[in-house]
């Protein structure tokens, strides 16, 4: 189906890990196969939200971008681009912001969260980014965004938006509509009550996947489980070792019941070990591929410069007709 889009964007900071793989880009590859027009977004303007060392986030683009080639991702079937290449996105944002009243953004969970962290008051960026991701998707008229549970309040706003715009001036964005792909949450290996994260302090809670196999050998060693040495799935109430049976599921595509099925007898040492080797397997061609790709800078740079193109031809037509509609 032509009129239907997919949108999804990813900040450059950080190397993917576990979590990212299993719960967003793996589902993004699949996605290019379902859709005919798929985008994908680094999105290296809402990276600047946080303060960054300038060299290190140049650096993070190149970085993510092999990463999301070696996963996967096929600039022959989805249009994967550096979002401040496209200046269409901020143009809208700011038609966008002018539209948006204050106490709207300063009551998003992320906002409030983030906000209670910085030092000082909260920077602008902060407080304005879920418009500019409004703008990333409504830049192209994007039906279908796939999405975490973490930014079911952020789609919200840009559907306000979208039919803000509309009632306004007429119909002319669809509403997109959230893609909830079977997210797989993947929990912190040292405290399954949290979510693995890039920001995890504790080194030892997040699997990335560009780790060697020995870092991960020692990350799952170090898991935290329970007193009972049988392998067994039951997140309620043994959230360690079940954390360590769905990563195990996702990484060999076996159901939970197969791999707990296939791992009678074993107990909960000897398992962590086979979860490790599981996960490095899966990851070991993505790896290379990622340090084959880091080496040729020229090649990723025409491939970030190829996507931004198509997508500036996508993005171009959408800003001349909302212009014209706000009457500039
Ligand atoms: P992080 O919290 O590690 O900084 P991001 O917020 O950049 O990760 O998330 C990028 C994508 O990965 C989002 O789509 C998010 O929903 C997904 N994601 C992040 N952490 C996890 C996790 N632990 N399990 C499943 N999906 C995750
Ligand atoms: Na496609």
């Amino acid at each position: 189906d032509s009129t239907k889009r997919v949108f999804s964007g990813i900040q450059p900071t950080g190397i993917l890990h576990l979590g990212n793989y299993l719960g967003a880009i793996e589902s993004w590859v699949k996605l290019q196969d379902k859709y005919n027009m798929v985008l994908y977004s680094i999105v290296d303007l809402h990276s600047l939200t946080v303060p960054q060392d300038p060299t290190a986030l140049r650096q993070s683009i190149f970085d993510m971008t092999a990463a999301l080639l070696a996963c996967g991702i096929n600039p022959e079937k989805s249009i994967l681009f550096q979002q401040s290449q496209v200046s269409e996105h901020t143009q809208l944002s700011w038609i966008l912001t002018c539209m948006v009243r204050l106490p709207r953004l300063q009551h998003l969970h992320q906002w409030k969260a983030k906000a209670a962290q910085q030092k000082h008051d909260g920077m602008m960026g902060l407080l304005t980014y879920p418009v500019l991701q409004a703008a990333d998707v409504l830049s192209y008229k994007s039906t279908h965004i796939p999405v975490g549970e973490d930014q079911v309040q952020h789609m919200e706003l840009v559907q306000d938006l979208a039919q803000g715009f509309n009632k306004k001036y007429g119909h002319f964005f669809p509403v997109p509509q959230s893609i909830l792909t079977p997210m797989k949450k993947v929990k912190s290996l040292r405290d399954p009550s949290a979510k693995m994260s890039k920001s995890d302090p504790d080194k030892l809670a997040t699997v990335r996947i560009t780790d060697s196999p020995e870092e991960i050998v020692n990350k799952f060693r170090k898991a935290v489980t329970d007193f009972t040495s049988e392998v067994t799935y039951d997140p309620g109430s043994r959230g360690g070792v079940s954390n360590l049976v769905a990563i195990h599921a996702a990484v060999t595509g076996l159901s939970v019941e197969e791999v707990v099925h296939g791992s009678v007898g074993i107990d909960t040492a000897h398992y962590k070990q086979i979860v490790a080797d599981a996960v490095i397997e899966k990851f070991a061609p993505i790896k290379s591929e990622i340090e084959k790709l880091k080496m040729d800078k020229d090649y990723l740079e025409k491939i970030l410069r190829t996507g931004s193109a198509k997508a500036k031809e996508l993005a171009y037509p959408v800003i001349q007709e909302v212009k014209k509609l706000v009457g500039i």
